[in-house]
C-alpha cells in the first residue's frame, strides 16, 4: 500500500511572503487560509510550511524562541488550526519545519543557560571555558566568524553552527532530546502530518572538539570561490568548506537518534519525516530513519540535461535501502529561483517546463516552492537597508573589503548570493505590489517587478496556455498515471546527452516519459514496442500513439502509456 506522503506533490509556502491577510506586508495565517482553494485547484497535496513560530528572525524564523506557539504576525494558534484544518477538509495535508539543531538565543532555555554556570539548563546548550583566553578550538561558524561565542556574564564560550543568534541545542543531554520530542508531539497532537527536519546533520559535534586543519579561513575560501572558473576549481572550494566543516556535521550519534525520532513519529499513525540532507545513511534501513532525504545532487546544475539527470538517479536510486523513498526538487528558499538558475536567457519558459516534467515523471515525492509555478524569478535588490537576509548583508561586506569593490556592485553581487531573492512575496496580480499588500502599505521585502510583466498569478490563471496551467496540468497527469508515481525507473537510450527517456513501470501501468532537454529539433528511433505508446501528455498537443521515427521539437515534452490491448 502506497502512503499518502510517496503519492503526494509538496509545495512549500515561505510564510512570510506567500499572502498578507491583514494588511501589514507581511503574510500570515489569514492570508494562507484565503488560499486554500488556491493551491487545492494547482493540485498540489500537502504543504511544507517554513518556521511560523515566534522569532526574533535574525535567520527568518530558523531561530526559534517559542516552539509551541505561532509568531504574532502571522496570527493565533487558532488561526494555525484553522489552516490546517481547511487543508485536511481538501484532503491535504501539511508537515512543519522542525528547527533540531539550534534555537534563538532569546528563547528562555538559553536565556536560562547562559544566566549562571550552574543553571540546570545550562548543559542545554554547548558551553567550554576556552584556553587561555581563546575559544576551545578553531571551529568557524558555516555563517562566518568562529564558531564560539564568548558570553562576558559566565566567561565562557557557546557553540553555534550558525549566527552567534542561534546557539546550538547540547543533544547528548537527554532532557533537550525530551523537551524537543514533547514539541513534536505538541504539533502531532494537534494533527499535523509530519516534519522537514532543518540542517538535520549539524545536530552533533566531534565530542573532542578535535582542531580542523583545512589551512584556509572563510575569508580566502570566499576569494577562491569568487576566482575560481573550472568546475576542477569548483570541487577544490567543495573538497575545502567539507575540511574546515568536517568535525561539525554527520557525527556519530545521529542515527541512534533519528532512531528515537522515527518512534516518537511511530506513536501517530502515517506521519512523515523529511530531512535537509541529501546523505542517503539517513534512512537507516529502510524504515527505522528517516521517510526520505533530499536528493539535492540533482539540483546542483545550472543545465538538467538529460545526461545529467540519468547519472544522478544511477547514482541514486540503487542506494536507497528498501523501504526508503526518493526524493526530488528545484528550488526552496535557500536557493535560487528555478526560472534563474536554469534558465539560458532565451529559453527560460521553456527550460523550466521540461524541468517541471522531470522532477513531476521521476521516481520519488517532488517538492515545489510557492511561486515557481508563475515562474517567479530571482529578484534584483539594489539597496542594501532593503536586505533581510543577514547572508546579503555579509556578501556585501566582504566584496567590499576583500575586493575593494563599489558598494553599488557589491550590493548586486549581494542581491544575487543572498537569500532574499528567491524569498520575496508571491505575485498575486498585476496591482500594486503585486496584489501580495495593499497599495501604500510596505512588504517586508520588495516585491519583483516583474509582476508587472505576466509573472502573477491572475494574469496566468486567465490565460490557458500559462506556466501556471502547465503546472497544473501536468499536476493531475501525475496523479491520474500510477505508473509516475509507483512505478519503477528504468532508463533508456542511455547515451544521448539531451533526450532524457525513462520507462516508469508498475503493477498496474507502464508509462514512457520522453523529454527533448535542449534547443535542437531532435530525431529518435522509438524502441519497438508490442503495442505502441499512448500520448498522454503531449506539450505541442500531439494525440494518439508514436513509433518508429519520431521528430521531437526543441524541449518538447511526451510522456505515454505503454497500452497493453
Ligand atoms: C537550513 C535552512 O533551510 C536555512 O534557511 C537556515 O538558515 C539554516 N538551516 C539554519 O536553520
Amino acid at each position: 500500500m502506497m502512503k499518502w506522503w510517496q503519492k503526494a506533490v509538496f509545495y512549500q509556502i515561505y510564510p512570510r511572503s506567500f499572502s498578507d491577510g491583514n494588511g501589514d506586508g507581511i503574510g500570515d495565517f489569514q492570508g494562507m487560509i484565503s488560499k486554500l482553494d488556491y493551491l487545492d485547484d494547482l493540485g498540489v497535496d500537502a504543504i511544507w510550511l517554513s518556521p511560523h513560530y515566534p522569532s526574533p528572525l535574525r535567520d527568518c524564523g530558523y531561530d526559534i524562541s517559542d516552539y509551541c506557539s505561532v509568531a504574532p504576525e502571522y496570527g493565533t494558534l487558532d488561526d494555525f488550526y484553522e489552516f490546517l484544518d481547511g487543508l485536511h477538509k481538501r484532503g491535504m495535508y501539511l508537515i512543519l519545519d522542525l528547527v533540531l539543531n539550534h534555537t534563538s538565543d532569546q528563547h528562555p532555555w538559553f536565556i536560562e543557560s547562559r544566566s549562571s554556570r550552574d543553571n540546570p539548563k545550562r548543559d542545554w546548550y554547548i558551553w567550554h571555558a576556552g584556553e587561555n583566553g581563546m575559544p576551545p578550538n578553531n571551529w568557524f561558524s558555516t555563517f562566518g566568524g568562529s564558531a564560539w561565542e564568548f558570553d562576558p556574564q559566565t566567561k565562557e564560550y557557546y557553540y553555534h553552527f550558525f549566527f552567534k543568534e542561534q546557539p546550538d541545542l547540547n543533544w547528548r543531554n537527554s532532557q533537550v532530546r525530551e523537551a524537543i520530542w514533547d514539541v513534536a508531539r505538541f504539533w502531532l497532537d494537534l494533527g499535523v502530518d509530519g516534519f522537514r527536519l532543518d540542517a538535520v546533520g549539524t545536530i552533533y559535534e566531534d565530542s573532542l572538539l578535535s582542531d580542523q586543519h583545512a589551512g584556509i579561513n572563510l575569508d580566502d575560501l570566499y576569494v577562491l570561490e569568487r576566482n575560481s572558473k573550472i568546475p576542477q576549481e569548483h570541487t577544490r572550494v567543495v573538497e575545502l568548506w567539507e575540511e574546515i566543516f568536517k568535525y561539525q556535521h554527520d557525527q556519530p550519534g545521529m542515527h541512534e537518534l533519528m532512531r528515537e525520532l522515527r518512534e516518537v513519529i511511530n506513536e501517530y499513525p502515517d506521519r512523515v519525516l523529511v530531512g535537509e540532507t541529501d546523505d542517503l545513511s539517513y534512512y537507516g534501513n529502510g524504515s527505522d530513519e528517516l521517510h526520505m532525504v533530499f536528493n539535492f545532487p540533482l539540483m546542483r546544475t545550472r543545465r538538467l540535461s538529460a545526461d545529467w539527470v540519468r547519472t544522478n538517479q544511477s547514482e541514486r536510486l540503487e542506494r536507497i535501502p528498501k523501504g526508503g523513498w526518493a526524493c526530488n526538487t528545484l528550488g526552496n528558499h535557500d536557493s535560487a529561483r528555478m526560472m534563474s538558475e536554469y534558465g539560458d536567457g532565451i529559453h527560460d519558459e521553456c527550460i523550466v517546463r521540461v524541468n517541471l516534467a522531470i522532477l513531476l515523471t521521476l521516481k520519488g515525492t517532488p517538492f515545489l516552492f510557492n511561486g515557481e509555478e508563475i515562474g517567479m524569478t530571482n529578484a534584483v535588490l539594489t539597496n542594501p537597508d532593503e536586505f533581510r537576509d543577514p547572508l546579503s548583508l555579509r556578501t556585501y561586506e566582504m566584496e567590499m573589503r576583500l575586493f575593494n569593490c563599489p558598494g553599488d556592485e557589491a550590493a548586486s553581487c549581494a542581491s544575487g548570493n543572498g537569500r532574499d531573492k528567491t524569498r520575496s512575496p508571491m505575485q498575486w496580480k498585476n496591482a500594486p505590489n503585486g496584489g501580495f499588500c495593499p497599495q501604500g502599505i510596505k512588504p517586508w521585502l520588495p516585491v519583483n517587478q516583474d509582476y508587472q510583466q505576466g509573472v502573477n498569478v491572475e494574469t496566468q490563471l486567465a490565460n490557458d496556455s500559462s506556466l501556471w496551467h502547465y503546472y497544473k496540468n501536468l499536476l493531475s497527469i501525475r496523479r491520474e498515471n500510477p505508473a509516475l508515481v509507483e512505478g519503477e525507473y528504468q532508463p533508456m537510450m542511455e547515451d544521448d546527452q539531451d533526450i532524457l527517456v525513462f520507462r516508469r513501470i508498475s503493477t498496474v501501468q507502464n508509462c514512457l516519459v520522453i523529454c527533448n532537454t535542449c534547443s535542437e529539433n531532435r530525431i529518435i528511433k522509438i524502441p519497438h514496442f508490442k503495442h505502441p505508446p499512448r500520448i498522454v501528455y503531449s506539450s505541442l498537443g500531439r494525440e494518439g500513439t508514436i513509433g518508429g521515427d519520431l521528430r521531437l521539437k526543441p524541449f518538447e515534452v511526451l510522456i505515454m502509456e505503454e497500452v497493453n490491448i
